[in-house]
C-alpha cells in the first residue's frame, strides 16, 4: 500500500483520485459513489467538509424521532442519530408506556464542570500551600479578560483548588478548577483559562524567590464531571404497571428491581446494561451536535465512583410503588460547537423546543432511562430477540437484495416465526423459487 506527503494539501477531488488509484482498484464506481454522497447544496457541504480534515464525503446514518415523551407534563418528540434497529422503537415503546402512568420527571443536580493544570513544584511545599489563596486571585485577576463574556452570561470560573499529589509523583501538584459555562459545552472556554492560569503560575512562582520552580505538564478540561447531573424517574403504583402474558405487574416490578441489582454488583452485566443506556444518550447527543466520547467516558467513569463498575439507573419497589430513576453526568452545551453549524442539530433543536444545556441534559437523561426500561421490560418478559431480530428483518432481507414484495411477505410470514439469517434466506430462497414455478 502507498503512502503520500501533503495529502491534506491536496483538493477534494485529488484526495478521492489518490485514494481511489492507491487503496480502491482504481474503480471508478468507488469514486463516484464517494461524490455521490456529497450534499447536493455546496455551500452546506462545504460547512459540512469544514467540520473536520481531510474530508472526501459525507457518512450517513439514520436521523430517527422518537415521539410521546410525556416530560415534566409536556410532550417531546427526541431526535436521534443511530443505526441501531430496535433502538428507536424501545424508546418510543418506553414512551407511549410512561405516557399513560404519569410520564418523565427530571431535575437538575449539578452543572460544574471541572478543569486542571498538572505541574510539577520543586520548591518549598508548604509556602505554596500558605499563599495559595495569594496566588490564586492572581489567577482569577490574569484570566479576567477570557472569563468576562461567560460572566455576564451568569457563569465564569466557580473556584481554584491547590490538590497535593505527592503522594504519586515527587513535588506533583494540580490546580483543579470549576466552572459554570451556561449553555455551552465549555471545553475551549476552559482550556483557554487553564493555559491562562498556567502561564500566569509559572510567572509567579518564576519571579518570587521564596519558592522553587513549576514546570506544567499539561493544562486541560477533564471529561468527569460527576457535578455536572441530570436525574431522571418513572414511577408508579405497582399494579399499574400491568401484566406481560403470564407474568403479573408485581412479578415484573421484582424482576426488573433485581435485574437492576444484578447490574448494581455485576460489571459484565451493568457493562451491557449501561451500553443499552448510551443507546439512547448516544443518539440524541449525536443528534444534537454534542461530544458523546465525552459524554460516554465521564458516565462509565461515574458508574464505577464507588470503587465497582455499576448500573446508571436505580430501580425500588417499596409500598406498592415502582421507582426507576437514572443520575447521569452529561456536560452537554446549546450553543457553540457544530450546534449553529450543522444543518440536522439545528433541526433536532428546533424538534426539542431550543432547549437550554439543562433541558439537554433532562432530555438525555429521559433518553437513557428509556432505552434501559424498554431493554429491561423486554428482557425480562418476552426476551431480547424477539424484539430485535424483528427489527433486525430489513437489513438481512437488505442483505440478501430482497425485493419490495419480498418485503412484504417476509414482515408477515415472520409474524409468528423466529427470525435468523437462516431462516430468512430459507424463507426467500421458497418463496423465489415458488414464483418461479408460477412463471
Ligand atoms: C443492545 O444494544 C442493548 C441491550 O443489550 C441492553 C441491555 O442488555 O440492557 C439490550
Amino acid at each position: 500500500m502507498k503512502n503520500i506527503a501533503g495529502y491534506s494539501k491536496l483538493s477534494k477531488e485529488e484526495k478521492i483520485d489518490w485514494l481511489v488509484a492507491n487503496y480502491l482498484n482504481n474503480d471508478l464506481e468507488a469514486k463516484s459513489e464517494l461524490i455521490s454522497y456529497w450534499h447536493r447544496d455546496l455551500n452546506t457541504q462545504k460547512v459540512l467538509d469544514e467540520f473536520s480534515e481531510n474530508t472526501i464525503t459525507n457518512y450517513f446514518f439514520p436521523y430517527s424521532i422518537a415521539p410521546n415523551f410525556l416530560i415534566n407534563g409536556d410532550y417531546y418528540c427526541l431526535p436521534m442519530a443511530i443505526e441501531e434497529s430496535s433502538v428507536v422503537a424501545a424508546m418510543s415503546n418506553a414512551a407511549k408506556f410512561w405516557s399513560t402512568r404519569g410520564g418523565f420527571k427530571t431535575e437538575i443536580l449539578g452543572t460544574t464542570k471541572i478543569g486542571q493544570v498538572h505541574f510539577i513544584y520543586k520548591g518549598d511545599e508548604a509556602q505554596l500551600k500558605a499563599d495559595f489563596q495569594i496566588i490564586k486571585a492572581q489567577l482569577l485577576e490574569g484570566s479576567k479578560y477570557i472569563s468576562f463574556n461567560m460572566e455576564q452570561r451568569g457563569g465564569g470560573v466557580k473556584d481554584i483548588e491547590l490538590i497535593d499529589m505527592t503522594q504519586y509523583e515527587d513535588g506533583y501538584f494540580q490546580l483543579k478548577a470549576s466552572f459554570d459555562t451556561c449553555d455551552s459545552m465549555g471545553a475551549n472556554f476552559i482550556n483557554t483559562c487553564l493555559e491562562e492560569y498556567a502561564s500566569t503560575l509559572k510567572e509567579i512562582v518564576g519571579k518570587n524567590p521564596k519558592y522553587g520552580t513549576v514546570k506544567v505538564i499539561l493544562a486541560i478540561v477533564s471529561n468527569y464531571t460527576p457535578d455536572c447531573l441530570a436525574r431522571a424517574t418513572v414511577e408508579c403504583k405497582v399494579e399499574e404497571l400491568g401484566s406481560f402474558g403470564d407474568i403479573s405487574a408485581e412479578e415484573f416490578a421484582e424482576k426488573v428491581r433485581i435485574a437492576v441489582k444484578i447490574a448494581e454488583v455485576d460489571p459484565h452485566r451493568a457493562t451491557t446494561h449501561n451500553k443499552g443506556i448510551y443507546n439512547g444518550v448516544d443518539a440524541m447527543i449525536i443528534a444534537t451536535g454534542n461530544d458523546f466520547r465525552a459524554v460516554e467516558a465521564c458516565g462509565h467513569t461515574y458508574a464505577a465512583r464507588n470503587g465497582r463498575y455499576g448500573s446508571l439507573t436505580h430501580c425500588t419497589v417499596e409500598n406498592g410503588i415502582f421507582k426507576f430513576w437514572i443520575d447521569l453526568p452529561l456536560a452537554v452545551g446549546t450553543v457553540g460547537g457544530l450546534t449553529q453549524l450543522h444543518p440536522l442539530v439545528k433541526r433536532s433543536l428546533q424538534i426539542l423546543g431550543d432547549p437550554n444545556a439543562e433541558q439537554l441534559m433532562m432530555f438525555c437523561a429521559v433518553a437513557g432511562l428509556a432505552q434501559n426500561f424498554a431493554a429491561l421490560k423486554a428482557m425480562t418478559t418476552v426476551g431480547i430477540q424477539q424484539g430485535h431480530m424483528k427489527m433486525h428483518l430489513l437489513n438481512i432481507l437488505n442483505h440478501y437484495n430482497a425485493t419490495e414484495e419480498e418485503k412484504e411477505y417476509a414482515l408477515v410470514y415472520f409474524k409468528d416465526k423466529i427470525v435468523s439469517f437462516t431462516t430468512t434466506r430459507v424463507m426467500l430462497e421458497q418463496f423465489r423459487s415458488a414464483k418461479k414455478e408460477v412463471k
